[in-house]
């Protein structure tokens, strides 16, 4: 069945969101033909544009990121569903104009999806004012709103911010995008293991001793200081992210794949994580700041010279945590988040590693103390799959080796679709499976709002690492018992073993 078609009102389309995806990832649909006949864009900002100059900058936008180089054929056809709306979206008077342009005009279709790629501090007044000028009214056609992180900067305020937003919109109408869902490999964790019966028996506090969740990065803090230095590594990335990443690796099998059954399953994940207490916070959180450093050869600035960051901030750019989810699956298996900024390689992964086998049975042999067995999910750049074990080396004697069985996950010409391309479709679909729900957010923040309490208290000291390294040694004092080793990538050669 075709999608029905959709007006896509962008708001913030000349910011930087808009920029180095939005519009990259809605020209990718226009090119696969996924755009239903009739979409159109609406591109909202505040600078003095006309048509003919949106058009020339999304140009310019799409063809930095256009798989294969920029299609001209694609881009006229694209261009063609753009329209530059120009207005400041924390006045009013704007919107009555805006709902003259979609709702008295054929070209625009009924069903229209606004996407807030906006400060979060703008939220509430844009639903309001959305509400007021009657744009947000089903009448004619299905209206929702795309909401992009951060919700809220704490529980309490994502409480307040989802106040705001129930008064004009239905649960059902909001659409909070984590980016990460979007993205195929996350997606494989649940097929890995709900697709294959060979995992589950293993998956769980018998067999497997403690789970890593990685994501480093090696650019720094670039253009976005103004936010990030108020926000920090553990909002940033944790709270959000890499707990979504948690969730897919913990949760139950859902009764269905139906958006529901499976946001019950996220949130029950959530709320079974133990609450850490104020006196073990620093037992359980490691924080740091990047120094000046190299990466590939090249000096690197340290966050604190890095523009637009205030000469003593002590907000964190590397987070790490620990938690225990307390259900029958889980009891006692520690979870390691850890993310970062400048560090050594850009790298997401889920490290699974098993416990060691009941018994040493080549004791009085050659064979030393028995490797570990690892399941490794590479999430990004490399999207792949590698299962250790050991097996015996070829010879008379007995002797063991570490081997692996690897699997890319995409094969050669198999197109690396970006996120945000299909949380877009998600949108004009209706379907918010990869979207998260309320109580998914405001659970996620009661996990890390214990840690930011008492980090906010402790304002004059930050450890910090060189640019290009893996993070403070120190932040190994989470592991919970000796044996355990950050794991940085898919190759142990690479790790502290
Ligand atoms: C964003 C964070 O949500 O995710 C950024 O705000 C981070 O700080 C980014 O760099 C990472 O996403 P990706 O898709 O590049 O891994």
């Amino acid at each position: 069945m075709a999608n029905p078609s959709c007006t896509y009102v962008i708001f913030g389309a000349t910011g930087n969101l808009s920029q180095v995806k939005l519009m990259p990832a809605l020209y990718h649909l226009e090119q696969a033909g996924k755009l239903p006949e009739g979409t159109r864009i609406v591109a909202v900002g505040r600078r003095p544009w006309d048509q003919e100059k949106c058009v020339a900058e999304v140009r310019r936008w799409v063809a930095e990121k256009a798989r294969g180089g920029l299609d001209e054929a694609v881009f006229h056809r694209f261009a063609q569903r753009l329209h530059y709306f120009r207005g400041d979206i924390t006045e009013a008077e704007v919107y009555p104009a805006m709902a003259r342009l979609i709702d008295e005009n054929d070209a625009f279709p009924d069903n229209v999806a606004f996407y807030l790629a906006i400060r979060p501090a703008e939220f509430g007044v844009v639903t309001d004012n959305l509400n007021g000028a009657g744009l947000l009214d089903e009448e004619r056609g299905w209206r929702r709103v795309v909401v992009e992180k951060p919700f809220g900067y704490d529980l309490e305020s994502a409480q307040v911010l989802q106040r705001r937003l129930a008064r004009n919109l239905r649960e059902d109408q909001i659409y909070r995008i984590d980016h990460y869902l979007g993205k195929g490999t996350v997606q494989n964790v649940l097929v890995f293991r709900f697709a294959n019966l060979l995992m589950e028996p293993l998956w769980n506090r018998n067999y497997v001793d403690h789970v890593q969740i990685t994501h480093s990065e090696t650019y720094g803090v670039g253009s976005r200081a103004a936010f990030y230095d108020g926000a920090g590594a553990l909002r940033d990335m944790i709270q959000s992210h890499l707990l979504q990443l948690l969730t897919l690796v913990a949760m139950e099998p859902p009764v269905s794949m139906e958006a529901e059954s499976l946001r019950d399953e996220k949130v029950k994940v959530l709320k079974s994580v133990r609450p850490i207490p104020h006196s073990a916070v620093h037992a359980h959180s490691f924080r740091a700041q990047y120094a000046a450093g190299n990466i590939d050869g090249q000096a690197m600035p340290g966050y604190l010279q890095e523009d637009n960051v205030p000469s003593d901030s002590v907000t964190e750019t590397y987070a790490a945590l620990k938690v225990y989810i307390d259900n029958w699956r889980w009891r006692g298996v520690p979870f390691y988040l850890r993310t970062g900024k400048r560090m050594a390689e850009k790298q997401s992964i889920i490290s699974i590693c098993f416990r060691h086998p009941p018994l040493q049975l080549f004791r009085g042999t050659q064979v030393e103390r028995m490797k570990q067995n690892w399941i490794v999910l590479g999430i990004q750049p490399q999207e792949s799959m590698r299962i250790e074990m050991t097996v015996k080396e070829p010879g008379l004697e007995m002797r063991t080796r570490h081997t692996s069985l690897e699997a890319g996950l995409r094969g050669e010409g198999e197109t690396e679709n970006d996120a945000y391309e299909e949380l877009l479709l998600d949108v004009i679909d209706g379907d918010r499976s990869l979207f998260l729900r309320y109580d998914e957010v405001e659970a996620a923040w009661q996990v890390v709002d214990p840690v930011l309490r008492v980090w906010a208290t402790e304002r004059d000291y930050i450890p910090t690492y060189p640019a290009g390294s893996w993070g403070p040694d120190e932040s190994s004092r989470l592991f919970e018992k000796e044996g355990q080793f950050w794991r940085h990538g898919l190759d142990p050669r690479c790790c502290g073993e």
